[in-house]
């Protein structure tokens, strides 16, 4: 093991991290256990092309954690966990499916340890894919296949929730009418929270580095586009990063124009003092693993809890608003950041057990 791996690991306070290289195709497969505390620990599966191994077992380690916040704050019983797999080369299809059965197999030997649903490089097809030996640790298989789906909708109707709440705290209303929102990704989250943004009279404005969704939402939509790095310069009153990760970062604070912070990419905040440099800014940060909820937690109640899709819908939002409410409060009542308030929240949670002895005190 390389140091670099050894200090990631012995630093990180989760539970187990599994590592398997995968022969066929080169690829290796990282899953990071980071809690089962409140439930089996569920996370997306995420697979690209990472510099190295250390790369990709960082970005497992700190996405697992993210997801035993997320999952924390609305009191699901589930834990954080997430799969990272770094491909090193382009697989062709027959490829692809081989490694993600071989990955299913792995999760069927976990016996539900760890539970899977998409992340960036991942879709429902996939799904379907790691379903055939994975079953039933896997999320979000297409309808088709008997799934709920992408998680991308449910996703983006919490991230359009955590961006009202910013305006009912920053402007005393949560209407959208003429506020201007920046969109960075507008992929599978970004891509669905336009038409809610649109519908509340926002004036949105994008940015993708994806030839056919740039066409796709400027010449056929008619939004107004801004290119790669000018980005964090443009001038807007809410700030959606909806792409990749670790975009709040030394390079990228001083420059924001934005009252406001609310997207769905996970880890944004990437470097010690970003937190605290937003606030001196003034600059509202509704966190990440916060906002980001809606997919995790709508697919997790529908697949494994029975909820209907109505009703993931209502508690999703409910849960989310009620939750930046009660983060926002703590913020200003302790002169906390709203991470760490949202944090404090998360710890409550994780020390009482959960969900299962809040159920327990209430009857
Ligand atoms: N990508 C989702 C997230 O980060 C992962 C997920 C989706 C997990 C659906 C479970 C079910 O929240």
């Amino acid at each position: 093991m390389t140091d670099q791996i050894q200090t990631l690991i012995s630093e990180w306070d989760g539970e187990n991290v599994i590592v398997r290289f995968d022969r066929p195709t080169g690829a290796w497969i990282v899953i990071a256990i980071h809690s089962s505390r409140l439930g089996p620990a569920t996370g997306g599966t995420r697979m690209q092309s990472y510099r190295d191994l250390d790369s990709a077992l960082g970005d497992a380690l700190r996405l697992a954690e993210g997801m035993t916040y997320k999952y924390a704050v609305p009191g699901m019983a589930r834990g954080g966990g997430k799969a990272v797999i770094h491909l090193p080369r382009r697989l062709n299809p027959d490829e692809r499916a081989g490694l993600l059965r071989r990955y299913g197999e792995l999760l069927q030997r976990l016996g539900g340890y760890f539970q899977t649903g998409p992340d960036v490089g991942t879709s429902p097809d996939d799904m379907n894919l790691i379903a055939e030996t994975g079953a039933p640790y896997v999320f979000c298989r297409t309808p088709a296949a008997g799934g709920a789906g992408s998680s991308g909708p449910l996703t983006a109707l919490t991230v359009f929730t955590g961006i009202e709440v910013a305006c009912e705290h920053l402007f005393g209303n949560r209407s959208l009418e003429e506020r201007v929102v920046l969109v960075q990704g507008v992929g599978s989250v970004g891509g669905n929270l336009i038409p809610h943004l649109r519908a509340a009279g926002a004036r949105v404005i994008f940015s993708d580095v994806d030839e056919t969704l740039i066409r796709r939402y400027q010449q056929e939509q008619g939004l107004e586009f801004v290119a790669g790095e000018e980005v964090y310069a443009t001038p807007c009153d809410i700030f959606s990063p909806c792409a990749l990760g670790g975009v709040l970062n030394a390079g990228t604070v001083p420059l924001l124009e934005c009252r406001a912070v609310a997207g769905g990419a996970n880890n944004q905040i990437d470097g010690a003092g970003m937190i605290e440099a937003l606030r001196d800014k003034g600059i509202l940060y509704l966190p990440d693993f916060v906002v980001n909820v809606g997919g995790a937690m709508g697919i997790t109640g529908i697949e494994a809890m029975g909820w209907t899709r109505e009703e993931a819908r209502k508690r999703v939002v409910d849960s989310v608003r009620d939750a930046l409410r009660r983060i926002l409060a703590l913020a200003e009542g302790e002169n906390m950041t709203t991470e760490a308030a949202a944090r404090r929240i998360a710890e409550m949670r994780l020390s009482d057990g959960g969900v299962e002895h809040d159920i327990r005190r209430d009857s």
